[in-house]
């Protein structure tokens, strides 16, 4: 495992994401534009392969959640209803030395005198309100009637549908609707590469359920949020629950958890598990004039449900994954000479490639076409990558480093006349251990796929 210290580590991550195409600056040619970023073909398969795993645990695989997919743009009322436009601020500071923008929490305090963290000067200004939601106009006018936000959350759609929802979806609370979509806000001062974001992408579940069921389900839905990371391939160790205290949650919420992970730059936010009462489809309610109630068949009684709110961020997640992936250890050669190798360690279900696919050499017909068979056999499985070019150690170290978990090599014995036993087999080498076992190609999709699902 690596022994880079942190900052290294992460001057060595975020280097490797641009190197091999996993995340891009926006609009890089034109100096980039702060907090924003482009995902490259690694990249876009690794969220892909979350989000995906995410749809699949929290819909697919239950019979109480349904999905949607709504509009980033939305009527401006469900903003002022929500309380967003009001509320959805951060403490912004201005340092007078160096010119510096911070957001309150990002002061250094040195024997009690709060400082400027970039110039260390003492004299800042007083903390002033500054909303987080990008403004932007709907139609031809741009004028107060016309204004309107980029969503700061996916949550608020899934409330404003949660009628229509619940009529055709039939369901019984408890019961849950799910999204995965962009979220936007003007962070003060978006850092650490991709954690702290302009623009990003939520994974969101508002879980409707009685008063009464509220406080359990919040606990019950921070053990299966664990349990998830878990399955993406970060350890329990590597995780931190918080309880936020009283005067930290949002005023409606009667508890919430953040879930932390250990990145290289600190201890920090992945997802929030939030006990949200029933504060939101009240506010619509209200705000809209339309009943938003559940009505109970057994008692025949009307309310208005709460809800519990896993919120997790699909790029901080993709980070984590990164960070969790990366090290470096030995390897040898072609000659057997120990050299240095960096590796993801990607868990095989959310590495952006499952399998290499190599011929020994590129100038045999007969390794070439049997090679491109293999492909053509695994390809309606999973995602595969053919590579010829170069010594088969280069190729196997190309796909160590993008955390290609397994890969497949085909030799002379593939080919055997001689011996029968060989003859249409592989090798096929794991990343983590480097170990190869001789496979049959018929039994490839079949052991792949129980390795990677
Ligand atoms: N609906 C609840 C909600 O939005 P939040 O804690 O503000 O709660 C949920 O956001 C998650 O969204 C966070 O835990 C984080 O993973 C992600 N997130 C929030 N702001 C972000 C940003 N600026 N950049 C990247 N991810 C962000």
């Amino acid at each position: 495992m690596s022994a880079a210290p942190e900052s290294q580590r992460m001057e060595k991550i975020v280097s490797l994401c641009k190197r091999r195409g996993f995340i891009f600056q926006s609009s890089e040619i034109y100096g980039g534009l702060n907090g924003l970023w482009d995902y490259g073909p690694l990249g876009v398969e690794l969220k892909r392969n979350l989000k995906n795993y995410w749809w699949r645990m929290m819909v697919h695989e239950r019979d109480d959640v349904v999905g949607m997919d709504g509009a980033i743009l939305m009527n401006r009322s469900v903003w002022k209803a929500s309380g967003h436009e009001d509320t959805f601020t951060d403490p912004m500071i201005d340092c007078r030395s160096c010119r510096a923008r911070l957001r309150g929490d990002q002061l250094v305090e040195k024997k009690g005198v709060k400082q400027c963290p970039v110039c260390g000067g003492k004299d800042l200004t007083e903390p002033r309100a500054f909303n987080l939601m990008f403004k932007t106009y709907v139609g031809a006018t741009e004028d107060e009637s016309s204004l309107t936000y980029l969503r700061p959350e996916t949550a608020q759609a899934i409330f404003v549908q949660f009628k229509n929802i619940l009529e055709i979806a039939r369901k019984k609370l408890p019961f849950g609707i799910a999204q995965i979509g962009k979220a936007f806000r003007n962070e003060i001062n978006p850092r650490n590469f991709t954690f702290r974001s302009r623009e990003f992408e939520q994974m969101e579940l508002e879980y409707f359920c009685r008063a009464e069921e509220g406080m359990k389900l919040l606990e019950y839905w921070k053990e299966e949020r664990l349990k998830f990371y878990e399955n993406i391939g970060i350890p329990r160790t590597r995780l931190h629950v918080l309880t936020v205290p009283d005067d930290e949650r949002a005023f409606y919420s009667k508890g919430t958890y953040d879930i932390e992970y250990d990145f290289p730059f600190g201890r920090q936010e992945l997802e929030g598990v939030a006990y949200r009462t029933d504060y939101d489809l009240v506010q619509h309610q209200k705000a809209s004039g339309k009943p938003l109630e559940y009505f109970d068949e057994e008692t025949k009684q009307k309310f208005i449900p709460h809800v519990v709110e896993p919120s997790a961020g699909v790029d901080r997640t993709v980070l984590a994954l990164i960070c969790e992936a990366y090290s470096e250890d030995r390897a040898p050669d072609e000659k057997g000479k120990m050299e240095a190798r960096i590796v993801l360690r990607f868990h095989p279900r959310i590495a952006p490639i499952k399998c290499g696919v190599f011929p020994l050499l590129k100038n045999n017909n007969q390794l070439v076409s049997k090679a491109k068979s293999i492909v053509d056999l695994l390809r309606p499985h999973m995602f595969i990558f053919y590579d010829e070019s170069g010594a088969i150690g280069r190729r196997y170290r190309r796909q160590d480093e993008i955390g290609t978990p397994f890969g497949i090599t085909v030799d002379f014995e593939t080919l055997s006349e001689k011996d029968a036993k060989l003859r249409n087999t592989v090798t096929l080498r794991e990343r983590d251990s480097m170990k190869q076992e001789r496979v049959p190609i018929e039994d490839l999709p079949g052991l792949l796929l129980s390795r990677i699902s």
